[in-house]
């Protein structure tokens, strides 16, 4: 049998504190069951809500496609053969999602949206952080290879990559159960769950190699080709397993008498999963994105997608 571990599973956002007031337990995850994320044992009220994800259930594995940074300049380029790390998002099993919910660890330099819902539904502003970037939060912890690793692979469009990383963080993770500080025990250090979901990124990032998928299937940057959709989308499912969101930007497909107006740049895939136990422990359930609405925002029209080839000096 369980503690209960949490206030009742329809708490909203207390924005100035944890999403749940956990025991003070030491939250041994080992000792909890892996409960799959947003079915009947994912719940707050029977499970410890650090071992089981019990409020962002339904997790998506997020990436870019983007063929410049707009920061060049300052080395910061994009890395070759691969496509970027966005984020991991805990959004609600029902698809729908809410954000920064916890502004006491709030280091997002450039806050969007700037306000968010507050205790009883309040809406509330979200302050610009200002303090040290979160890319100093790691440096603390002397973990360089780690920074090395998102410096290449987790990079921004228009912006420094850690304001990015600390958005990520701040919009996102705090809205996840398990990565809650509480959950880290007695002897928690500041910041080791920022480091800790930094990590978790990676994990689900690495497991999803886009770029050598399409490219197996011989789907590969083009200034001249395009392609269609649903070509991009069979090569990703077979070795996903689920149908991954595909987000394009760009024109909208235009022809004579055509209904369909999805937009025509590739540029975004979301991988759909739920966890197995803790978020943290990369053991996951893969879903089709159909499981939150639709599938894409690019055209289905034949041959209408572009899949960019990068600047030279964009890539490195
Ligand atoms: C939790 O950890 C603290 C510090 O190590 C210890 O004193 C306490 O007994 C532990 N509690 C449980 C339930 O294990
Ligand atoms: C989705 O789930 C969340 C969390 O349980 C809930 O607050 C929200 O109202 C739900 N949205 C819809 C459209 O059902
Ligand atoms: C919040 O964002 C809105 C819309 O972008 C903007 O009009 C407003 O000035 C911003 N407020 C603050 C405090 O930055
Ligand atoms: C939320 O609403 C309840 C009931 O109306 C009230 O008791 C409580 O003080 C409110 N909380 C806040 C933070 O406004
Ligand atoms: C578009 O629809 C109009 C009206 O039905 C028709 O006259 C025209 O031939 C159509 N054009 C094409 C390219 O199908
Ligand atoms: C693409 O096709 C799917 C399935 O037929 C449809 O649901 C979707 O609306 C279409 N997209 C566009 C942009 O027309
Ligand atoms: C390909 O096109 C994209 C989008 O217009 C552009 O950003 C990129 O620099 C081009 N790459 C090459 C190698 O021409």
């Amino acid at each position: 049998m369980y503690l209960i571990i949490a206030a009742a599973a329809t708490i909203l956002p207390v924005v100035l504190g944890q999403v749940y007031s956990q025991s003070n337990l030491n939250h041994t995850c080992l000792l909890v069951p892996d409960y799959q994320s947003c079915t009947v044992n994912a719940n707050p009220l029977t499970v410890d809500s650090c071992c089981v994800e019990t409020y962002g259930g339904l997790v998506l594995a997020t990436q870019f496609w983007d063929t410049y940074t707009g920061l060049e300049s300052s080395g910061q380029v994009l890395p070759k053969n691969s496509w970027t790390l966005h984020g991991l998002w805990p959004d609600f099993c029902n698809g729908s999602f809410t954000q920064y919910c916890d502004l006491s660890r709030q280091y997002d330099p450039s806050p969007s949206p700037n306000t968010t819902t507050g205790p009883n539904g309040t809406t509330v502003s979200v302050p610009a952080y200002t303090g040290p970037g979160v890319d100093t939060f790691v440096q603390d912890f002397g973990r360089y290879d780690l920074l090395a690793y998102m410096k290449k692979y987790w990079v921004s469009q228009g912006s420094p990559s850690a304001g990015f990383w600390a958005h990520e963080f701040s919009k996102h993770a705090t809205c996840y159960s398990t990565f809650d500080v509480p959950c880290y025990g007695p002897k928690y250090e500041q910041h080791e769950e920022v480091i800790d979901f930094f990590e978790t990124a990676i994990t689900y990032f690495r497991q999803l190699p886009t770029y050598d998928w399409l490219a197996d299937a011989g789907i590969v940057p083009s200034n001249t080709t395009s392609y269609s959709l649903h070509d991009i989308q069979n090569a990703l499912r077979i070795r996903f397993g689920a149908t991954p969101y595909l987000g394009c930007s760009g024109p909208k497909y235009s022809a004579p008498n055509s209904t369909d107006h999805g937009k025509t740049v590739l540029s975004e895939a979301w991988y759909y999963h739920n966890v197995l136990g803790r978020p943290q422990d990369g053991k996951s359930v893969v879903l089709d994105a159909s499981v939150a609405g639709s599938v894409s925002s690019c055209s289905n029209a034949t041959g209408a997608i572009w899949y960019y080839e990068r600047g030279a000096g964009s890539q490195a």
